[in-house]
């Protein structure tokens, strides 16, 4: 089999098949990527060098830049990225280039499946139409159906095996061959009538945490007026045995995911005059939140009679989530440009994430005027010593990684702006202000 995107979800996917005993081909545009696979280098949190570099040892994992390969594989799965264009509309671009480069190759009998994220209708509309230029009958001489990745990076509880799947096909053989090929390494597989509701089926998991968040997040907005601790009342809220589910407030969305897989459902609900009222209100309120905490910094900073610009703010953990090296989307990235936009001196520490470019796109509204040169260079994480906690005039607690010591932020800060409950219970000689 092919796996075509080694990334986050297809890594992770191809490790499991081939420590399964398929013989798995890995494909990707990128040659330092496959060359790390072929030395059996992890550059994926979840998955394990040594496991890697077992599975490429046996010739069960190979990877390439050439997508030949599929033409000796009986299934091909497509996992690479779906993210959105300037203008905010989904981008094939990705799945366009990956189907093409797998119909080159398709036989009679094979099976694609698609698990990239993307707008109910893809395959129908975009993928099937694609494969019949093959002149095979997609169903009948090629099997297609979709396949929606679940993976949550950084989850030592669930993983790959342990997520049910959920697959659709285009039609029911297409269906009944790709539960069968995931069945050999997932132990549920949940099959539904077609690829569009698969692929709805994502898009409902993602944008109902969206809009759960989004309320949380307007939620908080709201306790911070009214002087209420949001993480005391979302805690008594859950001992509710039913009817409630807690969701947390924090910095803001970030990863491949949240902040814009509900999006690719906006757009396609738009093209059929239906608006996703609820989808685009989360998308703002969550937006906003990277604001909100620079506004929050100021304020707390303000009480203490200091200005943003001069002051020294360290920023702890830059990755979208706790726990994982991920920076894509993340709130850190937006807190950063706009207090280094404000005049103050910036610096991070994550453990996970050794240097970052803020980079400059972001158009910085400064002084009335919009710069665009007016951002940081390359920076380096800081190591968190007591010393360092002490100089910062704030520190502002974003991802909450466990390897982070908490204790000792309070102890050794003067001023906390905690955006994820992280210091709760915990008392020093810093003032602690909670999102
Ligand atoms: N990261 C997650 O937690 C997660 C979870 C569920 C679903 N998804 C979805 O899975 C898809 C992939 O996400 P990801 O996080 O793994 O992305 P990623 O950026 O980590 O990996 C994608 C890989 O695809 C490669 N690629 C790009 N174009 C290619 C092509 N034409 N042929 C072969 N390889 C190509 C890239 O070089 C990259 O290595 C997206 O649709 C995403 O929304 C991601």
């Amino acid at each position: 089999m092919a796996i075509l995107g080694l990334g986050y979800v297809g890594l992770p996917l191809a490790t499991e098949f081939a420590l399964a005993g398929f013989h798995v081909w890995g494909i990707d545009v990128d040659a330092e990527r496959v060359a790390a696979v072929n030395r059996g280098d992890s550059y994926i949190g979840d998955v394990n060098s040594a496991i890697l570099a077992g599975v490429a040892a046996k010739g069960l994992l190979r990877a390439s830049t050439d997508p030949a390969a599929v033409a000796d594989c009986d299934a091909v799965i497509i996992c690479v990225p779906t993210p959105l264009r300037k203008t905010k509309d989904p981008d094939m671009s990705f799945i366009v280039d990956a189907v093409t480069r797998v119909r080159g190759h398709a036989h009679a009998g094979q099976l694609i499946v698609l698990e990239s994220t993307t707008y109910p209708g893809t395959c129908e509309e975009l993928v099937a139409p694609m494969l019949a230029e093959t002149g095979l009958a997609v169903g009948r001489g090629l099997f297609l159906a979709f396949s929606p990745e679940r993976v949550d990076p950084g989850n030592k509880r669930f993983t790959t095996r342990n997520i049910p799947k959920v697959v659709g096909g285009v039609n029911e053989p297409s269906t009944h061959v790709a539960c069968a090929l995931y069945s050999a390494i997932i132990e549920r597989v949940h099959p539904v009538s077609s690829t569009k509701t698969a692929e709805m089926v994502k898009l409902l998991e993602n944008t109902f945490r969206s809009v759960n968040i989004g309320l949380i997040n307007e939620l908080a907005l709201i306790c911070d007026r009214m002087g209420l601790d949001v993480w005391e009342v979302i805690e008594a809220a859950a001992t509710k045995p039913f009817g409630f589910m807690p969701f947390y407030p924090g910095p803001g969305l970030g990863g491949h995911c949240l902040p814009i897989d509900p999006i690719y459902l906006s757009w396609k609900a738009k093209l059929l005059d239906v608006e996703a009222s609820f989808i685009d209100l989360a998308a703002k309120v969550n937006a906003a939140m990277p604001r909100h905490v620079v506004e929050k910094i100021a304020a707390a900073l303000n009480d203490e009679a200091k200005p943003v610009r001069g002051s020294a703010i360290l920023v702890l953990g830059v990755a979208y989530k706790r726990d994982v090296a991920d920076i894509r989307e993340s709130p850190a990235l937006d807190i950063l440009k706009h207090l280094a936009a404000l005049g103050a001196t910036v610096a991070y520490s994550d453990p996970h994430v050794p240097r970052l470019r803020l980079g400059s796109h972001l158009h910085l509204a400064h002084g009335g005027h919009v710069r665009n040169e007016d951002v940081t260079p390359d920076m380096a994480s800081a190591e968190l010593t007591p010393e360092r906690l002490a100089a910062a005039d704030c520190v502002v607690i974003v991802a909450n990684h466990t390897a982070f010591d908490y204790a000792a932020v309070v102890r050794h800060a003067r001023l906390v702006v905690d955006t994820r409950n992280a210091t709760k219970g915990l008392a020093g000689g810093a003032r602690v202000v909670k999102l």
